[in-house]
């Protein structure tokens, strides 16, 4: 990695304003180790020094890369003129450092939304030549059967064009079911379900997305970092 300025390195990596960065330096909070005297402008090698904050080793973080259970009544953009968005849940921090979306839900569909500021990456995950795979639960208003199952993996005619197989796993209570998709069509699972002899979604929640699964230990509306195996998953997925 070539040198950055220390003020640069603190605010990327703990996502806070460059204006902050300076005062947790000066406030003696950060150190580099083998440095006694640091200062803001100072230039540090994250493959070669060591930064401390509050005595903890942190690495260097260009981007910032979010697991979000997105609650009910939330619309998926980064800003809205009637509508609060998902970004309403982070401080204002993250939108100045350019979070968004990767993909969207629907205002009522709960569950994994990937939040981050890397445009090059979640366009790869989204690039319709290879969109990521996700998996939903999903609850109905009518039971689910085999014959559901075969249509959604031979596909159904959508915008002009033919769905990718989807695959219906159908549950022990049979309203109740995972289908994983490989696309992202405009409300695709609502739109396969009423296909499926007029069922209609009361309940709907993505479970995985791009090989990432849903920390179930996060409450509609918590958030936390990805790992870094988890965007090493989501590398993987190829354009
Ligand atoms: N399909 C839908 O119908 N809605 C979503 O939010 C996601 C997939």
């Amino acid at each position: 990695m070539a040198k950055i300025r220390l003020d640069k390195f603190i605010s990327s990596t703990l996502v806070i304003s460059r204006k902050d960065a300076t005062s947790l330096i000066k406030s003696g909070r950060i150190c580099v180790v083998g440095s006694p005297k640091i200062k803001p402008d100072d230039k540090v090698d994250d493959s070669l020094d060591e930064v401390l904050f509050d005595g903890e080793r942190i690495t260097f973080a260009e981007n910032i890369y979010i697991m979000l259970n997105k609650p009910m009544g939330l619309i998926s953009s980064t800003d809205d003129k009637s509508e609060r968005t998902v970004l309403s849940l982070f401080d204002k921090s993250y939108a100045d450092k350019g979070l968004f979306p990767c993909g969207r839900l629907d205002k009522d569909t709960v569950g994994l939304l990937i939040m981050t500021t890397d445009g090059a990456l979640a366009h790869r995950l989204l690039s319709p030549k290879h969109h990521a795979e996700k998996t939903y639960y999903v609850e109905c208003d009518k039971e689910f059967t085999e014959d559901d199952v075969a249509l959604m993996k031979q596909g159904i005619m959508m915008d002009g064009k033919m769905t990718k197989p989807a695959t219906l796993q159908i549950l022990n209570d049979q309203k109740c079911a995972h289908i994983t998709l490989t696309e992202g069509k405009f409300h695709e699972i609502k739109r396969l379900c009423y296909a499926c002899r007029q069922k209609e979604v009361l309940y709907l929640k993505r479970l995985t997305f791009g090989g990432i699964h849903l920390d179930e230990s996060l409450s509609e509306g918590e958030w936390r970092i990805l790992s870094d195996e988890e965007i090493a998953t989501l590398r993987k997925n190829k354009s």
